[in-house]
C-alpha cells in the first residue's frame, strides 16, 4: 500500500502530483517575497499568469474546434467552443480581483513593468489569431451547404448544426467583448480614463478596440430579422 505513495513519474518533486503538474517550476514563476515592489504585486502576477494559462487553453480548444468545423463535425466543434467559452469566464472574473488594488499601490507595481503592455499578451493575441480563422471555417461550410447566414437563422431547425455553431461563435465573440469591457473599467478604475501613456492614449485605445467584433455578420443578421418582422407586422 505504501508503494502507491511513491512517485513513479520522472521529474522534480516528492509526489507524482508535483511531477506531473510541474508545480516546482510553476510556483517559482512568481517573484519571491523579498523582491516584491509591493505586497499586492503577488496578486498582480498570479492573476496575470493564471489568465495567460487559461487564454492558452481557450485558444487551444478553439483551434481544435476549427478543425472539427472544417470536417463538418459541428456537434463536437460546439462542445469544444462551449468549453473554451467556459474557460474564458475566468480571465474575465479575475479582472475583478485586480480592482482591489488601489491606485497609489498600483503605481508602485507599475514602476517595475518596463514597457510591458497587455497589447503584447500572448494569450489574448492567440484569441485574435484563432477568432477570424474559426469564422472562415464556418463560412466555408456555409458555402459548401449553399446557404447564407440568413438561411441558417430562418431554417434553424433544419440547419441545426450550422445554427448551433453560429450561436457558439457568437457566445465566444460576446465573451471576448465582455473581457474588453471589464478590462476597460479596470483600467479606468486604477489608472484613470484620461491618461496618456507611452503608446498614445491607452484608455482611448481600449475604447477603440471595444468596437472590434469577430463575427459582425452574426450580429447583423439580427437586424435584418427584426426589420423583416417589423415589415410583416406593418403589412398586418
Ligand atoms: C491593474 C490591472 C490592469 C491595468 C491597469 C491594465 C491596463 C491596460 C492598458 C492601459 C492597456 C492599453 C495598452 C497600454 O497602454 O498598455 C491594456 C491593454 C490590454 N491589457 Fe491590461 N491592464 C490590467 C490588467 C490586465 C489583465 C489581468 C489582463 C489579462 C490578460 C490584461 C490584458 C490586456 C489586453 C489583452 C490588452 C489589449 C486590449 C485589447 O486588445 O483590446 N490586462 N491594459
Amino acid at each position: 500500500m505504501d508503494d502507491l505513495k511513491k512517485p513513479i513519474l520522472p521529474g522534480k518533486g516528492n509526489s507524482d502530483y508535483e511531477r506531473y503538474l510541474r508545480t516546482d517550476e510553476l510556483l517559482s514563476l512568481q517573484k519571491p517575497d523579498q523582491e516584491l515592489l509591493h505586497k499586492d504585486e503577488m496578486t498582480f502576477q498570479v492573476i496575470h499568469q493564471s489568465s495567460e494559462i487559461l487564454l492558452k487553453g481557450v485558444a487551444f480548444e478553439l483551434g481544435r474546434a476549427r478543425t472539427l468545423i472544417e470536417e463538418g463535425d459541428f456537434a463536437n466543434a460546439c462542445r469544444l467552443i462551449r468549453r473554451a467559452n467556459q474557460m474564458l469566464e475566468y480571465p474575465v472574473s479575475m479582472l475583478h480581483v485586480l480592482e482591489t488594488i488601489t491606485p497609489y499601490d498600483y503605481h508602485i507595481i507599475r514602476a517595475g513593468l518596463g514597457h510591458g503592455s497587455g497589447l503584447d499578451s500572448p494569450g489574448f493575441l492567440s484569441l485574435l489569431h484563432i477568432g477570424p480563422r474559426l469564422g472562415e471555417a464556418f463560412h466555408a461550410q456555409l458555402h459548401k451547404a449553399g446557404v447564407t447566414v440568413d438561411d441558417v437563422y430562418r431554417r434553424h431547425a433544419e440547419l441545426f448544426g450550422l445554427h448551433d455553431t453560429a450561436e457558439r461563435l457568437l457566445d465566444f465573440d460576446e465573451r471576448a467583448h465582455i473581457f474588453r469591457f471589464h478590462h476597460l473599467k479596470l483600467a479606468q478604475r486604477i489608472i484613470g480614463g484620461g491618461v496618456v501613456g507611452t503608446m498614445g492614449t491607452p484608455v482611448e485605445v481600449l475604447h477603440q478596440r471595444m468596437e472590434h467584433f469577430f463575427y459582425k455578420d452574426l450580429w447583423d443578421v439580427r437586424n435584418r430579422i427584426t426589420a423583416k418582422a417589423n415589415e410583416a407586422m406593418q403589412k398586418g
